[in-house]
């Protein structure tokens, strides 16, 4: 158990986790840029690939950006409907080929053996990594949903900064390393606000009229409810959550180290009632994330038990560091927080 905390403490904690957002989110300026680099590429692309069209996902739209995320663009060409009807693999080979014909990249790099197969680059001017991927369309969709999340109230910004921010200092925020994604992270921090009593946010994927419409995306019902100017119509709970950010920000490190039930249950940001990784059969690991539209898509499914562990440990000590009170914070954050 932790020892009260005092109110000077608690309005620290809220300020270090709007400086998280003011610190790291992109200006204007430089969304701006990025939207002007994705056009330059796509007029590019064109004359080789007529009908070529490029669209951001990621965290480049669904609200939770920081100055220096990679680009993620998701190449479609009119005319075809969906993956099967191109060869992906030369697809990005030729897509690769034509990239280093441009004087503004660098570093171009296909993976063809990936689940996705993408081409990657770097864009010297702005400084930033980017890739691109063909017809990742349940992609384009949870950017839609996490973006709508990100707007219904501040505070889910501040904290899915704030959780970006917490998983690069502890080195457990990054996927190709064997730890998990900021996309796996964002839904653990909406799934903790849904669960939230009362919810600072609704479930959108359980809000309907009538009748739950299908949009079938590979497959998938990606329906979820957007008209946000309405939703107070819909979601009796609307502003009944009060807490401050930074309450809430200790609330979570409480909930995923003491009152969430790992072995029991799957974090699922498609709907309230709890889901069971027996129902899923998804016994075999400890941290299960369910993709909202891709339901056979575990997230936490390339963790290994050592990185379970320490992505705990993380939490554990977090709590213990966020939950005790301290008369001021660090003027600086950690050295590493340079790198990104
Ligand atoms: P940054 O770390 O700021 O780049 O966050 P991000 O949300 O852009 O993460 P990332 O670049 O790793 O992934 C790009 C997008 O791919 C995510 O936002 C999701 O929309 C989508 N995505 C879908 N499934 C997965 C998955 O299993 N892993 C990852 N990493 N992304 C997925
Ligand atoms: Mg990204």
């Amino acid at each position: 158990p932790l020892p009260p905390l005092t109110a000077k403490f608690r309005k620290l904690l809220d300020h270090v986790c709007i400086k998280c957002y003011d610190d790291f989110s992109p200006s204007a300026l430089e969304d701006t840029a990025r939207e002007r680099i994705r056009l330059d590429l796509e007029e590019f692309i064109k004359r080789e690939f007529q009908g070529a069209r490029l669209s951001l996902f990621g965290s480049s739209k669904n609200g939770f950006g920081f100055k220096q995320s990679d680009l993620d663009i998701c190449m479609t060409i009119d005319g075809i409907e969906n993956a099967e009807d191109l060869d992906c693999i030369k697809t990005i080979e030729d897509l690769a080929r034509l990239l280093r014909k441009h004087q503004g990249l660098r570093n171009i790099l296909p993976i063809t053996s990936a689940k996705v197969p993408i081409v990657k680059f770097y864009h010297g001017r702005s400084g930033l990594e980017g890739d691109i991927s063909l017809y990742n369309t349940l992609a384009l969709h949870n950017t839609e949903l996490l973006a709508s999340y990100a707007a219904i109230d501040p505070r889910v910004k501040y904290l899915c900064y704030t959780m970006k921010v917490f998983t690069k200092i502890c080195d457990i925020g990054d996927a190709s390393r064997g730890s998990l994604s900021s996309y796996a992270y964002t839904l653990m921090v909406l799934f903790f606000l849904q669960q939230r009593n009362p919810p600072v946010i609704p479930v959108l994927q359980e809000i309907y009229k009538d009748k739950k419409p299908e949009i079938l995306v590979d497959g998938w019902n990606a329906y979820f409810f957007s008209q946000l100017d309405e939703l107070r119509l819909y979601w009796p709970d609307f502003g009944k959550n009060k807490e401050s950010v930074g309450e809430l920000w200790l609330g979570l490190l409480r909930y995923y180290t003491e009152d969430f039930d790992f072995k029991e249950h799957v974090i699922c940001i498609r709907r309230k009632s709890l889901l069971t990784t027996f129902k899923k059969q998804w016994t075999s690991k400890y941290i299960v994330i369910e993709d909202p539209f891709d339901l056979n898509h575990n997230l936490g499914a390339g963790l290994s038990r050592k990185m379970t562990n320490f992505i705990m440990k993380a939490f554990i000590n977090g709590r213990r560091v966020f939950g005790t009170t301290v008369k001021d914070f660090p003027k600086e954050y950690p050295s590493k927080m340079e790198y990104f």
